[in-house]
Formats: C-alpha cells, structure tokens, sequence
C-alpha cells in the first residue's frame, strides 16, 4: 500500500513509499485512512529536523493528524466497520511512569512514550493502519472530513485545560484572551476562547488574506504590530509561534495574575537579549504563571469533539485551505503563503 515516509533527520528523505499492510501488534481495529493534516512537526521532520524511526527500521510513517474509516473492528465493541476515527498521536511509555499509567501520557515523566508518525511508531499517512479501540476516537459523521482537525484542536484543549486549572490558583473570573499566531494552533485557541464567552485578541504578523478574516468572523480582534498595543494586561495568553521574542514578550506583557500558555516548540540556535531581572521581578510582583503544553491525552480529543461539534461548520471548512491527493503529497509539505490546514487525500472520502 502508499504510504507518505521519511528517514527520520535526513532532509530530502520524504518518499511515497509502498509498505507491507500494517502489522496486526498495532491493533484489532483495521482503518482506511482518508486525509492526514500536515503542521510544522511534519515539516520539521521531512527537513531532517525532528523524528525517529521505529526500533530496526530505517524510514518511519509520516502523518499524526488523521481521519479514517473503520473498515474491520472486533464485534460488540465500541467501534463498528463505517464509523470515523481519529487515532491518538502519543502512545504510554512501557515501563511505565506514574502519569503514563493513570493514561495520562501528555505528561509522560521518563521521555520513553512513542508518537505516531513522529517518535518510533508508524504514522497514519498510509491507506490503511491499524490501531487498539482505547486509541481511536470516534467521530460524529456529520463533521466529516473536518474530523482531521481533532488532532490539532486536542492539542489546543489541552493548552485551555491548563490554563484554566493553573488561572484557578486564585479567584478566577478571566475577560481577555491573547493569541500569538493566527494558524491553525491560534485560530482553534481563538475558537475555544470564543466559546468560552472571552474577549478574544489575535496577532500575526499578515495584514490580509484569510487569517484576518477567520479571526474577524469569529468575533474577535485581529492585530498585527507589538502584543503590548494589541491587548495590554490580558487575563490568558495562549502563544502559539514558538518565536523567542514573542514568548518572551507574552511573560512581560501578561496581566497581573494571568497565564501564559507555550505551545509552540521552537528550534534551538535563536538568542535573543532579555532583561532577565526585570522580566523575574515583574513575573514574582505580578503572580505571572508561565506553562507549557504539549500533546494531548484522550480528555482532551473528546474536550476537542465537543468545540468542534459546537462551532459553525463553515468556518471550519475555511480552516482547510487545500486539499492535495496522496499522489501530489510533496505539494503538501510545502508552505503557501495563504495556508492554514493543509490536507492530505489518502483515500477519496
Ligand atoms: C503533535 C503532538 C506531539 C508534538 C511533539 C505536535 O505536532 O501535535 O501530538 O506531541 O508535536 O512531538
């Protein structure tokens, strides 16, 4: 079967491979896959910056952000030939550390957990994979092909999870909300921030184009310039660019009492001049509570389906800016400057 691959940290690696049909040790569940998301992880790892390959192999399935169909599971369980699922990105370390086992894997301890499509395990940008029940997620039908968007939106439940449990230290009563970062990551933190009733503020670096407009349609402020004269003193920023200056901008310019929430991983090799006195005197004066998140546990993807069931459907059509079959997978793992989820075709839906 075709399935998108990558010699892990050679750049110039990524080829559309034929592989042997997935191994049954990756589950009962057969799933044909229907479209794969990419992000900056993915391209990260086709230019030889990020991934591993599975144990004794040498080149690893690309792909973390999925949508497929059922195509065999066992009988009366909770999944039936038909229905849409997700598969879970990070499978538990084996050993297993205190968090992997109470399932919550996101916070995995010992660094030994695997990721699908990104660190030893096979990913999802192949025709069909395999998975366990307890790591496929099902989809409401009437999502269709905005399934592929769980992913990405889990990850942004969890970045809400800890800014909510880490905000209600104290008495908690936020008003304004901070996004840096108008792809999909801020656009999804900036749908959940909506949804919670919050005055929403988004800035990029775009003057036009879809971004803009996304944010606008979603009743909140779109910026460019300094985070300081988008929203002075806001509750929550939820940074989603992983660039130095920003994130440290965000720690300086967080209300008193607020959280920041890092979600962007950035690459090493970037310094930058901070007044680090200033900046640990303001954060200690001001209870500044700075948090990273990253990956998602199940909590989170069903958190996810609840903010994408209960968002305008349109509005998350426009989120899918192109579409590219499996055979033309390179055009996806390049950047336009318009994009914001780029999907990839495995098998017409
Ligand atoms: C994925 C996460 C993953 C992280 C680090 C992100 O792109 O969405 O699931 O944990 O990369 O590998």
């Amino acid at each position: 079967m075709k399935a998108v691959t990558v010699v892990p940290l050679q750049q110039g690696s990524a080829a559309l491979s034929d592989v042997p049909e997935p191994p049954e040790s990756d589950g009962p569940v057969l799933v044909e896959t229907l479209a794969v998301g990419v992000c900056g992880t993915d391209i990260e790892i086709v230019t030889g910056q990020y991934g591993w390959a599975p144990p004794g192999k040498e080149r690893l399935v690309l792909g973390h952000e999925s949508l497929g169909r059922v195509l065999e599971a066992p009988a009366g369980g909770a999944l039936a030939k038909g229905d849409l699922v997700v598969g879970i990105v990070r499978r538990p370390d084996p050993v297993p550390c205190p968090n992997c086992a109470v399932l919550e894997w996101d916070f995995c301890r010992n660094g030994l957990y695997t990721e699908r499509g990104i660190k030893e395990h096979d990913g999802y940008c192949s025709e069909r994979y395999r998975i366990t029940p307890d790591f496929a997620v099902k989809v409401d039908s009437k999502l269709g092909v905005l399934g592929v968007l769980l992913e990405p939106t889990s990850v942004v439940a969890k970045a809400w999870e800890e800014v909510e449990r880490v905000g209600s230290r104290a008495h908690w009563e936020p008003k304004t909300v901070l996004v840096t970062g108008a792809g999909p990551i801020g656009l999804l933190a900036a749908l959940m921030g909506v949804q919670r009733g919050l005055d929403v503020h988004v800035i990029d670096q775009v003057t036009e184009g879809v971004k803009p407009e996304l944010v606008g349609d979603l009743g909140a402020s779109y910026h460019t310039g300094s985070i300081a004269e988008a929203c002075p003193d806001p509750d929550v920023i939820i940074e989603c660019t992983g660039v130095p200056s920003l994130v440290f901008d965000a720690m300086s310019t967080v209300g008193n009492g607020g959280v920041v929430c890092l979600t962007g991983v950035s690459s090493g090799g970037h310094s930058i001049s901070v007044d680090e006195g200033l900046l640990n005197r303001n954060m200690v004066l001001d209870n500044v509570a700075v948090v990273g998140s990253v990956n998602a546990n199940r909590r989170h993807y069903e958190a996810a389906a609840d903010a994408l069931a209960k968002a305008e459907r349109p509005w998350l059509e426009r989120l899918l800016t192109r579409r590219v079959p499996i055979d033309q997978w390179d055009q996806a793992l390049q950047r336009k400057p318009d994009d914001v989820k780029v999907v990839i075709e495995v098998n017409a839906p």
